[in-house]
């Protein structure tokens, strides 16, 4: 059996090892047309999800959190998910759809993939406002 010894699956795993689209250093070296900044109200962790969007489309996404190795992983899984989609269906990705990208995440994380989410969701409507102020 694949968990026996560990309590994440064998994608949770290489997703928390090799997180994708992980923003690594200065904010600044990625131009994001928006990013979403919350709190997990659990927890107390942070994530900080940056977009490009081109055409309503997520053209590329960076993501920094506090969290831990669940928000790590779900979060990579999220931007693999996210990068190419327009904004409306990647407001459809919900917790359900990453936790099966996952291998499903053990209950008591499963809070945890709700971080970056929300911070995607923050990203996108703080994409919208902008936009309609021009
Ligand atoms: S325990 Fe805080 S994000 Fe997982």
């Amino acid at each position: 059996m694949e968990n026996e010894d560990w309590v994440y699956s064998k994608t949770v795993r290489e997703h928390f090892l090799n997180p994708r689209n992980f923003l690594m250093g200065d904010e600044s070296k990625f131009k994001y047309d928006a990013v979403g900044i919350v709190g997990n109200p659990i927890c107390g962790d942070q994530m900080k999800m940056y977009i490009k969007v081109k055409d309503d489309v997520i053209s590329d996404i960076r993501w920094k959190t506090y969290g831990c190795a669940s928000a790590i992983a779900s979060t990579s899984a999220l931007s693999e998910l996210a990068k190419g989609k327009t904004l409306d269906e990647a407001l459809k990705i919900d917790a359900k759809m990453i936790d099966d990208y996952l291998g499903n995440l053990p209950k008591h994380k499963f809070h945890c993939s709700v971080l970056g989410h929300d911070a995607l969701k923050e990203a996108i409507k703080n994409y919208r406002l902008e936009a309609d102020k021009k």
